[in-house]
């Protein structure tokens, strides 16, 4: 059966908030250089819109994590791929992720990034389901804040699939 998808988030509205996003990173690091993080698979697509707008010198690493629920959904997070510590050591780094959800998987991957000593660490998130938080965290950079529903597109999938819509829209 076909899935119906409505639009929650147009294309133009997730490209012109990522204007203004790159727009407030290039202002935040005038005169230095970033390092974005991308969490694999999700942030795929924003990170790539994301760097082709920031205009200060881009580095671009990858990271996977593979999260586990456990019996009383007591999530664990562990690293698929990960990346040297000289990649992450004296950089500006930014977290570059799709959703923040539970909040889980970001509080892991800043606190391990943190141990690697990078000169400043900061997080961007397309989206913010913020009432989700089962973990206290706050993005430093946030697209949209959308409330507790399952959206997918622009990189979030559902079983791997529709990562590759234009927009970010809702399973109806
Ligand atoms: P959390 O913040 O640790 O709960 O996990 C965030 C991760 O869960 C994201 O990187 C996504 O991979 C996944 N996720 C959470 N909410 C959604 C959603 O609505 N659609 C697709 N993936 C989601
Ligand atoms: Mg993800």
């Amino acid at each position: 059966m076909k899935d119906t998808i409505d639009v929650l988030l147009s294309e133009d509205v997730i490209n012109t908030r990522i204007r203004e996003l790159a727009a407030q990173i290039d202002a935040d690091y005038a005169g230095e250089s970033v390092t974005l993080l991308c969490t694999l698979k999700g942030a795929v697509f924003f990170a790539c819109e994301l760097a082709k707008r920031i205009t200060i010198p881009v580095f671009m690493e990858f990271i996977q994590t593979a999260s586990y629920e456990g019996t009383q959904s007591t999530g664990t997070v562990s690293m698929k791929l990960d990346i040297p510590e000289e990649d992450v050591a004296g950089k500006h780094l930014i977290i570059i992720e799709d959703v923040i959800d539970t909040g889980r998987t970001l509080s892991v991957v800043k606190e391990m990034m943190l141990k690697r000593n990078p000169a400043s660490l900061k997080v961007c998130s397309l989206l913010d389901k913020h009432e989700c938080r089962v973990v206290p965290f706050e993005g430093d950079y946030v697209g949209f804040t959308i409330g507790n529903e399952f959206v997918v597109g622009y990189g979030l999938d559902v079983d791997q699939k529709y990562r590759n819509l234009p927009y970010v829209g809702v399973i109806r």
